[in-house]
């Protein structure tokens, strides 16, 4: 061995061997720093993937992404508010929908919605997740509220109820309350007791919107309070709901039944409708715009069911001088804290009411539409004595029944 080494040829081949290695070391350092470089599968992926959004920009991923930015925005907004004060009412706070989509396309993307808010803060606890279908579908005014959603909002029975009288100041009271964070209500009148009772208490239920366990469900329906069977049918759901009765002096209030009758249809002379007997000075109570007024044979009804704690009778008046010292009683009623003060009204001259420096879930002043402050028709003094008359004992009785005077004229 050594003999072979010590000879010259076998050197020479050793020699060639290290130099053959050197240059294929300086080739493959030569390939691996100075070769223009492959893209790798990452890269291709993410070509592709940028290509893609690209090229669907304007459809619907754009928007997904998009609506999903917005919506991260909206919950961490959300999530201040629960900071920053005890409670949550945040539906009306949702950015206006981006513009008119198809049933399936919005479907797809509150899909991708949902997935990318539980991605950007999975930790979050007012992460969201659409509860179930109803409450997309139902139509209420709560039908997006990711955060009642993820604060397990169910929907609920009502524990309040506006149950009349009509022309009181109803519509004043509800928006009023609907600017607490505790109340959550429906908005149109829902006609359950009265009218779709054979739907069944489920269906009611679904037209409620979802609340948190420190919120009051509530609706308004002004003619439960003159319907026969509600008081029993209400009793059935609940024996211990809360009834609030806005009551206003009822010979104005049959004039604005009435002039609110006559911007419906023609109809004839409010004396002609008042009176069996315009000479003899009858009262007609057949008229639902006298027979309502009657509150005190309503309330009978309604006593033989519910203890008279569990009213409240809003003046309707007050509601119209003092609206915020009103909604201080009503709130003290409900056993909430007072939030709606004096503070949340300015007297509109325009309108000649009472509006709202702030709508709920708004930063613009707002007054009630205009079938709400309509102008009345000028009513001939001696009938408007003469009903004055015809209610004076039945208001007496009502005092006597409520504990509250309401120093009717
Ligand atoms: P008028 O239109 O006859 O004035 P309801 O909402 O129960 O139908 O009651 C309507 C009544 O609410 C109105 O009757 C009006 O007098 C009274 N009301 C109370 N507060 C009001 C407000 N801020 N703006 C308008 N109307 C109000």
């Amino acid at each position: 061995m050594l003999d072979l080494c010590n000879k010259r040829w076998p050197r020479k081949l050793l020699l060639i061997a290290c130099l053959l290695s050197v240059l294929v070391c300086v080739l493959i350092s030569y390939r691996e720093c100075c070769q223009p470089r492959r893209r790798d599968d990452s890269f291709m992926d993410w070509g592709r993937g940028r290509n893609m959004v690209r090229s669907v920009w304007d459809e619907e991923i754009s928007e997904t992404f998009l609506s999903g930015r917005r919506q991260y925005r909206m919950h961490l907004q959300q999530a201040r508010y629960v900071d920053a004060n005890y409670n949550i009412d945040v539906r009306d706070d949702l950015p206006a929908n981006p513009g008119p989509l198809d049933p399936d396309r919005r479907a797809r993307r509150d899909g991708v919605r949902r997935h990318r808010v539980r991605q950007t803060n999975p930790h979050n606890p007012l992460a969201f997740g659409y509860r179930d279908d109803e409450d997309r579908s139902s139509g209420t005014d709560a039908t997006l509220n990711p955060l009642s959603s993820s604060l397990n909002a169910t929907r609920k029975l009502p524990q309040v109820i506006i149950i009349g009288v009509k022309k009181g100041g109803t519509r004043a009271l509800l928006e009023y309350l609907r600017l607490h964070p505790d109340i959550r209500a429906v908005g149109p009148e829902v006609h359950f007791f009265d009218r779709k009772y054979e739907n069944g208490l489920e269906w009611y239920r679904r037209k409620m919107p979802p609340t948190i366990a420190r919120q009051i469900t509530m609706e308004k329906t002004p003619s439960y309070f003159i319907t026969r069977e509600v008081p029993a049918r209400v009793y059935n759901m609940s024996r211990d709901v809360k009834l609030l009765v806005v009551v206003r002096d009822p010979v104005t209030r049959a004039i604005s039944d009435y002039t609110q009758t006559v911007s419906k249809k023609n109809t004839k002379r409010f004396e002609e409708l008042a009176f069996i007997n315009n000479a003899t000075g009858l009262v007609d109570t057949s008229w639902s715009a006298i027979r309502i007024g009657v509150y005190a044979k309503h309330l009978e009804r309604w006593l033989q069911y519910f203890p008279l704690s569990q009213f409240m009778f809003v003046s309707g008046e007050e509601l119209i001088s003092n609206p915020g010292k009103e909604m201080g009683l009503v709130q003290n009623f409900l056993g909430i804290k007072k939030v709606v003060s004096e503070k949340h009204f300015y007297f509109n001259q325009t309108k000649g009411f009472p509006c709202l420096k702030k709508k709920e879930g708004s930063s613009s002043p707002h007054c009630l539409g205009r079938t709400k402050g309509r102008a009345h028709p000028d009513i001939e003094p001696n009938v408007i004595q003469r009903l004055r008359d015809f209610y004076r004992p039945f208001n007496m009785k009502f005092y006597q029944m409520t504990g509250r005077n309401f120093n009717w004229p």
